[in-house]
């Protein structure tokens, strides 16, 4: 048990382990120009140049190195006399429509899921993808540490989406979704799956994932000789889509951020087979 930040690197920095977890920690150390254009109020190419021309002090004495550290939560950064104003963090859910690219701009004009944030009044980044035709649950956000603790597969954050197969699965097949099917990037971990209908022709599955690989849903059922023909991401951590109607946001509340922070749990486990390896 310990808990330690290395001062030395902005980017181990990151991870505190503390009663052998993981637990997310604010990076304190930046560089100055960082510091600057993180606070939104300019380019990182801006900041350097104000640091050199002597704009910025650091706890009331004049730095012109733009490489110097600044420890976030102790230092006091003023540029031109004003002290910096500490950004608020923004986190939404956005029920994407399937149609619509998660990403900023697209070089063919289709619609992304920024034409759907109007009013946020802020830059946020998606939490992770959905392809162009999954639609569900998406996370979007300013808060890059909180964006990286969803998404790394180390936090086994789990996230839950409802498929429609182009076929019958058997529960054989099914097993082999549970207990991992080999893929191009290797085999998937373990994964709880439920059974929820099967029409004359389909299945509709629900699977949920603690990775969060590239076309990962649908790349496990076509291990198995199906398409998928419809996803949904329903679900992520505690988080449910709920009622919010399809193409639509709103802010998380503050309960919903915390117990997505703490979303983690243990591997999937199937009846009578240990969880992994
Ligand atoms: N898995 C997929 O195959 N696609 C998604 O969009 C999300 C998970």
């Amino acid at each position: 048990m310990f808990d330690r930040l290395d001062a030395r690197s902005d980017r181990h920095a990151r991870l505190v382990y503390s009663h052998g977890g993981i637990v997310l920690k604010k990076r304190p150390l930046k560089t100055l120009d960082r510091v600057l254009s993180k606070a939104g109020v300019g380019s990182r190419v801006e900041a350097a140049q104000w640091v050199r021309a002597g704009r910025v002090r650091v706890n009331g004495r004049l730095v012109r190195d733009t490489d110097h550290w600044v420890d976030m939560e102790r230092d006091e950064v003023r540029l031109d006399g004003r002290p910096l104003q500490v950004r608020e963090r923004v986190y939404l859910l956005l029920y994407k429509p399937a149609g619509y690219l998660t990403t900023y701009r697209d070089p063919q004009g289709r619609p992304t899921v920024y034409d759907l944030l109007e009013d946020v009044g802020t830059f946020v980044s998606p939490v992770g993808r959905l392809d162009l035709d999954t639609s569900g649950l998406l996370l979007m956000t300013n808060d890059s540490q909180f964006a990286e603790w969803i998404t790394n597969p180390d936090s086994h954050v789990p996230k839950t989406y409802l498929v429609k197969a182009s076929g019958l699965l058997t529960e054989g097949q099914l097993q082999q979704l549970r207990d991992g099917v080999m893929l191009s990037d290797g085999p998937t971990r373990p994964a709880e799956i439920v059974r929820v209908r099967d029409s004359a022709r389909y299945t509709h599955l629900e699977i949920t994932l603690t990775e969060g690989r590239n076309r990962q849903v649908r790349r496990m059922v076509e291990a198995l000789g199906l398409e998928v023909l419809k996803l949904v991401r329903v679900q992520i951590g505690s988080l449910r889509i709920g009622t919010l109607p399809i193409g639509q946001w709103r802010l998380l509340t503050a309960a919903e951020k915390q117990s997505l922070g703490r979303a983690s749990r243990s591997p999937a486990r199937t009846p009578g087979k240990s969880a992994e390896g």
